[in-house]
């Protein structure tokens, strides 16, 4: 058993912008089934704040002289035990993890993130006098990056370990921040935290970390070649040794279209006949015509290029044309929110877009959609084409990352062998993409086929279970190199 200190910005249910908040709501409760004793360390949103009911306060100190406390709740629904970095002159401000209300980047973003770091450090090493300190700290993305660099300057220090979810965000600051960050000097240099004369809060995680992961094997291959690493195949193919990919699992109880609380038509595999009426059920709550023999196209992201939109902005006239129905909600980057919104607004009969975060709406979009639109530029993971899966809901990927590790292309031969469970393109462009909707649009309608593609995609494991085993082996290996 270890002691594991797992750091992030986010967890769901408490505070979530993407799959890493679904990681960190997730991971930890299955490392505690795995006997390990995982703590899980936030900052205390006052999102988070709002949904806890029981909190104890366990340790006052500061940090660029601001009042902080270390408290201690549950993250609901499990025994998992989470700690709050609660610095209210950072976090009690009303907007998101990384952004104000209007979607800029906090001013004072690395700050925030350092308290964190330190925070993190000072349990690590046992200054808090907490009565724990964990023999293993897991640190998620850039926002947890300086722990690893830190810790790496004590010679008695646990373990670190450090996953990439997406290299695409860096926390990348000017030097001056580097100086009022006080950070120590030894740490600023080329193999260290500078990055091009620029502090990099990821590179302190890929430099120093005892053991780095990626959350998919295929992503841990293309992270060591220029077209995916965002500038730091050097580094990574130097420590290729040190890195490993593991693949996500998913919350199986609360991604289950058996047990769904958000749906009013529950299914599972051996009623999928019932699917259908999630359709026209969504169909009558968007105001869509409501026909259950049209195939519907669900997407539910973050609307920013990684996830494939220069590729389905410039497809949606031919797409539009054809007798389905695409259903989209997501948030992200006004210009592609404008755009999306003005197709929707010229074709009110074939598409609707909601800009908005919406859990609810999330699971009733994959219960009802036929396909699931995810052609990504590149996938670190990916959990909604997870969960397309689970819910019977074919994907359409891009052949990237951890989609080309969890989805299996409907060709000849795979639906022959009984393997195939979505449909993925040749490459990454407009055509290929309609290409490859044509194609899932001519096996929907050969019901059979369908059908046995959908049982295929609903028989995947999809659990913590193997993945878990992998951290916690992972853990020891880390220990037993220290
Ligand atoms: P990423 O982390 O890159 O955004 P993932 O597929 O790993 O992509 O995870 C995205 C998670 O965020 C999923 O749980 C998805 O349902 C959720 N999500 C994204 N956008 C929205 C939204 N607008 N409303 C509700 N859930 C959303
Ligand atoms: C990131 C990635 C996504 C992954 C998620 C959780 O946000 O973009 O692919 O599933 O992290 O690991």
């Amino acid at each position: 058993m270890s002691k594991v200190l797992y750091i992030s910005s986010e967890a769901f249910p408490l505070i979530k912008t993407g799959g890493l908040g679904d990681v960190a709501g997730s991971l930890p409760i299955a490392l505690l089934k795995k006997s390990q004793d995982v703590r899980l360390l936030l900052p205390a949103y006052p999102e988070v704040l709002n949904k806890i009911t029981k909190i104890k306060k366990l340790a006052i100190t500061s940090y660029y002289d601001l009042p902080v406390e270390i408290v201690e709740t549950r993250l609901p629904g499990s025994n998992v035990i989470v700690w709050l970095v609660d610095c209210p002159a950072v976090f009690d401000r009303p907007g998101g993890p990384y952004t104000d209300n209007h979607g800029q980047p906090w001013d004072d973003i690395a700050l925030r993130f350092a308290i964190l770091c330190h925070a993190a450090v000072d349990i690590a090493l046992n200054n808090l006098q907490l009565n724990w300190q964990p023999d293993v700290v897991h640190c998620n993305d850039w926002q947890s990056g300086l722990v690893p660099a830190l810790l790496s300057l004590h010679s008695k220090r646990p373990a670190t370990v450090f996953t990439i979810h997406n290299l695409a965000y860096q926390g990348i600051f000017k030097q001056q921040t580097f100086t009022d960050l006080h950070l120590p000097i030894e740490l600023w240099h080329m193999d260290g935290l500078e990055y091009y004369g620029q502090l990099s809060f990821m590179k302190g995680g890929l430099a120093y970390a005892d053991k780095i992961t990626t959350v998919s094997p295929n992503y841990a291959r293309e992270i060591l070649e220029p077209e995916f690493s965002f500038g730091f195949d050097g580094l990574l193919k130097q420590r290729a040794a040190d890195i490993s990919g593991i693949i996500n699992g998913i919350d199986e109880k609360y991604w289950n279209p058996g047990t769904d609380k958000y749906l009013e038509h529950k299914y599972n595999r051996r009623s999928l006949n019932k699917k259908v009426r999630n359709k026209t059920a969504l169909q009558k709550e968007l105001s869509l015509p409501v026909d259950d023999s049209i195939p519907m196209i669900g997407m539910v992201s973050r609307l920013v290029e990684q996830k494939g939109l220069e590729i389905i902005l410039p497809s949606l006239e031919t797409l539009l044309a054809m007798p389905l129905q695409i259903v989209i909600l997501g948030t992200g980057e006004t210009h592609y929110e404008i755009l999306l919104s003005e197709y929707a607004h010229k074709h009110p009969e074939r598409l609707k877009v909601i800009i908005g975060y919406n859990e609810p709406l999330a699971h009733r979009i994959e219960a009802a959609s036929d396909m699931y639109l995810m052609p990504s530029t590149f996938e670190p993971c990916g959990l909604n084409q997870l969960y397309s899966l689970r819910y019977g809901t074919l994907p359409i990927v891009n052949n990237v990352g951890g989609l080309a590790d969890t989805v299996i292309n409907s060709s000849e031969e795979n639906i022959n062998n009984g393997t195939a469970n979505g449909f993925v393109l040749k490459q990454q462009s407009t055509t290929s993409l309609l290409a490859t909707i044509q194609r899932a649009l001519t096996l929907y309608q050969k019901p059979e086929i369908w059908r046995q593609l959908q049982t295929n995609a609903m028989s995947g494991s999809f659990s913590w279970q193997t993945s878990a085993e992998h951290y916690v082996n992972l853990y020891q290996q880390a220990l037993n190199e220290l």
